[in-house]
């Protein structure tokens, strides 16, 4: 696929594709003979979640779950609204989140508070990228694919106002005025 003229590229399909294969080895070796339940959080972790889930050789369930985060147009307010949520318990079940992105952490302070309050048997967090100069709160990360800078990224699931999330590519929208 090109390039989108606007959008400059962060990390290409070869880069994403290695980190995914690394990340899936890790958690399969760490969650051989436990009950794996993958929470794919909608909708930036769509592509991320269908390629970590064939990067992880044992046995899963998968479940999803929507969220919405308010605020401007490129930052959360940490006001959350579950759009649509599990279908079944979680409770006993060895669970992971599979996030897209850790921005200021408000977001996923809430979502890990609410799960935990459903007792999972342990409660585990699995983000494609994390940007600690925006972090607001602390956010235990268990697997990150990797750390960026404070750059607003678009690509592999992720989205500017519902656009770009086709792109199989990791990139950053280039401002207007930019060459
Ligand atoms: P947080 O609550 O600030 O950590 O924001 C989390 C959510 O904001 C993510 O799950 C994304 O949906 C969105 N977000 C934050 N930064 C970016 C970005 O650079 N590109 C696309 N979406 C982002």
């Amino acid at each position: 696929m090109q390039p989108e003229r606007d959008v400059d590229v962060l990390f290409s399909e070869a880069t994403l594709a290695a980190r995914v294969r690394e990340l899936g080895a890790a958690i399969a070796c760490d969650y051989s003979g436990k009950d794996l339940l993958l929470i794919s959080v909608l909708k930036g972790s769509f592509v991320f979640t269908a390629d970590l889930a064939r990067a992880i050789s044992v046995p899963l369930a998968l479940e999803f779950l929507g969220l919405k985060s308010y605020g401007g147009e490129q930052s959360s307010t940490g006001v959350v609204q579950i759009t649509s949520d599990l279908t079944r318990p979680i409770e006993g079940r060895d669970v992971l989140i599979v996030e897209d992105i850790v921005d200021t952490g408000l977001t996923m302070q809430y979502l890990q508070k609410n799960l935990a309050t459903r007792n999972p048997r342990s409660l585990k967090l699995c983000t494609l990228l994390n940007k600690p100069a925006r972090a607001r709160v602390a956010t235990t990360i268990d697997y990150l694919g990797f750390t960026i800078e404070d750059v607003f990224v678009v690509g592999y699931g992720l989205d500017w106002d519902e656009r770009y999330r086709n792109l199989p590519y990791l990139g950053v929208v280039r401002q207007q005025g930019e060459v």
